[in-house]
């Protein structure tokens, strides 16, 4: 691979990158984790996305028999279908390879079989038919799909809550990002699988957790609230996943009430320590990234999917004159659109990877961001 070049766009071509004006359709993959999904997604001339088709399967059938997902069986999975989802996709898009304007695929951060998977079809695709690669940064397409869905553009403030990732970050533009909180432990969704899996609630655990927490009352259990009031916008979530497990502990064996009450307390102790740590990035950035009269807070990535949380934020936004933004719920967990998406802006400013780009587990948005005061090992790549 090292030795190949991307064949370059005819616009491309003559110097260093050189911005697209025309109307762009982007092939996009994601297999960094355990969804693999293969999307088409048409940027136009003004900057404005339409998703074309957007074919996502889930793994978690077969992952559910460990408790969590297994790497090996991931890449596995992903090769067995990829091939099928990339044609399902340009099907329903109702295009030939022929019409792309280029092929994007996540190239990390993630597990490294499966984005192998993913970045060396995509490679292969781009390679056969004479078209740009892109290589995907995963939280970079999180950060960037509300411009696919609400034509947002930079700046905003952005809460980027997934399985592997906590972080509040400035999008100054695009590729341009400033973290400025992150999580010490465990990221958001972990606490939410690890709560689940305590709790013996099925995987993935931040659906079933938001499920039986609907039906919960949560002010049974006094929970603590993690970082309150902390002059960084840092996160924590480990000792309140173990205060949930000593809360379970003392009350097992667990009826069905017990577990939703556990579940609405856990959650209502996530919902206040998020909106406080946002509140203080709020009060921290809102000059710097808020030159104009408009402030925008953005929430993305799978835990944005939480409507608990997304209720919370709304109701911080109003509070401190923001406009929330989120992406639809199916669009808030691991898909392709926003893989496509994203390299369709990035090749819209002449961006093009070359056929050597390397697939990187570890791949931080900001990468000049120090690890939180008192971050462990996760809290560092985190
Ligand atoms: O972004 P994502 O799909 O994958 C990663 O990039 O990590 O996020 C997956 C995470 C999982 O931890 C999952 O439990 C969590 O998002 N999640 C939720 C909800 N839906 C997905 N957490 C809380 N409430 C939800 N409704
Ligand atoms: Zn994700």
């Amino acid at each position: 691979m090292a030795a190949m070049t991307a064949p370059r766009p005819a616009e491309a071509t003559g110097g260093g990158p050189q911005p697209r004006s025309a109307g762009l359709i982007v092939l996009g993959i994601e297999t960094s984790c355990d969804e693999t999904s293969a999307a088409v997604v048409m940027r136009d001339a003004a900057g404005c996305g339409r998703i074309l088709s957007n074919i996502v399967r889930s793994q978690w059938e077969q992952h559910r028999p460990f408790g969590g997902v297994v790497p090996e069986i991931a890449a596995r999975a992903h090769v067995e279908c990829l091939d099928q989802l990339i044609e399902e996709a340009m099907r329903t898009a109702g295009l030939s390879f022929a019409e792309l304007d280029a092929i994007a695929a996540t190239a990390g951060p993630g597990l490294i079989g499966g984005l192998m998977v993913g970045l060396v079809t995509a490679k292969t695709m781009a390679l056969v038919h004479a078209k740009p690669l892109l290589a995907i940064n995963h939280l970079e397409a999180h950060a960037l799909t509300v411009g696919l869905t609400d034509g947002l553009a930079p700046p905003y403030l952005l809460l980027l809550v997934s399985g592997g990732h906590t972080q509040l970050l400035t999008v100054e533009a695009v590729g341009k990002y400033h973290r400025i909180g992150s999580t010490i432990d465990d990221a958001l969704g972990e606490a939410f699988d690890k709560t689940a899996k305590l709790l013996g609630l099925p995987m993935p655990g931040g659906p079933a957790v938001e499920k039986m927490a609907s039906k919960g009352d949560q002010h049974r259990f006094a929970l603590p609230r993690p970082m309150l009031g902390r002059a960084e916008p840092h996160f924590s979530f480990a000792g309140l996943k173990t205060a949930v497990r000593h809360a379970a502990l003392g009350i097992a064996p667990l009826s069905e009430t017990d577990v939703a009450d556990l579940c609405a307390s856990f959650q209502a102790a996530v919902a206040e320590s998020v909106i406080d740590r946002t509140r203080r990035a709020m009060e921290m950035h809102a000059t710097k990234i808020a030159p104009l009269p408009a402030r925008h807070i953005v929430v993305a990535g799978g835990v944005a999917a939480n409507l608990a949380l997304r209720e919370a934020l709304t109701g911080l936004a109003a509070e401190q004159g923001y406009e929330f933004h989120a992406p639809p719920l199916n669009l808030c967990g691991d898909n392709a659109a926003m893989i496509a998406w994203t390299g369709a802006e990035r090749l819209a400013a002449g961006g093009i990877d070359g056929l050597n780009a390397p697939v990187r587990p570890r791949w931080p948005l900001d990468a000049t961001a120090q690890p939180a005061l008192g971050a462990g090992a996760k809290g560092a790549k985190a």
